[in-house]
């Protein structure tokens, strides 16, 4: 996924709930080299730590990989049947959308997904994609998410990650 699709949540760097389990071990392994060895491998291949610090509490808190496609699929249908903006997806490629929807936001979530899609700038070029366009997306999104039952402090953090998406998505 290319960096600068979204705002990615922090997960490669030491959160504060990660730091403490980490910094009590390192307490303990201190104590026993052997330990501290093994440690400072699984450090150096960057997989322990992080894996098991990755907040996923957003992508939980939506329902999972079951939960964020309900989700889109609520989205996609409110997005034909909007006058808004119906008309920018008479053509488009609907399965695709939903499916690439569906791993942005559980990257997004923090959950066990890759971004196979294209940067948002690429696949929106051209569709002269307005401010109130984009607005009525937002409102379709939480419309579908109340559809689903998703708590409004819950749907306040999945809209704060899409809105800085508007620099590459709207065009004029
Ligand atoms: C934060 C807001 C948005 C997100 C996260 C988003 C996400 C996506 C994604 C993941 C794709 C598929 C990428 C790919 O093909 O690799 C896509 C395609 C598309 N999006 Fe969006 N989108 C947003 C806003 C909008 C808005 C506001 C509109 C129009 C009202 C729109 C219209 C389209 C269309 C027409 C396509 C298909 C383009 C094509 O391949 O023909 N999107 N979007």
């Amino acid at each position: 996924m290319n960096a600068s699709d979204f705002t990615l949540p922090m997960t490669s760097s030491l959160r504060p709930a990660c730091a403490r389990p980490l910094l009590e071990a390192l307490r303990v392994a201190v104590a026993r080299p052997v330990l501290l060895i093994g440690m400072a491998f699984a450090l150096a291949a960057g997989g322990a730590s992080r894996s098991a610090c990755a907040d996923d509490t957003l992508y939980r808190q939506l329902g999972e990989k079951a939960g964020i496609d309900k989700i889109v699929v609520g989205l996609m249908a409110r997005l034909h049947a909007d006058p808004r903006t119906s008309e920018y997806f008479i053509n488009a490629p609907d399965r695709r959308i939903r499916e690439k929807l569906d791993e942005q936001i559980c990257v997004l979530g923090g959950g066990p997904c890759t971004y196979t899609g294209r940067s948002m700038k690429r696949s929106h070029a051209g569709e002269k994609i307005t401010m109130a366009a984009f607005n009525a997306l937002v409102e379709d999104l939480q419309d579908s998410m109340d559809e689903n039952d998703i708590p409004f402090r819950v749907q306040n953090k999945l809209l704060a990650l899409f809105a800085p998406m508007y620099r590459d998505i709207v065009e004029n």
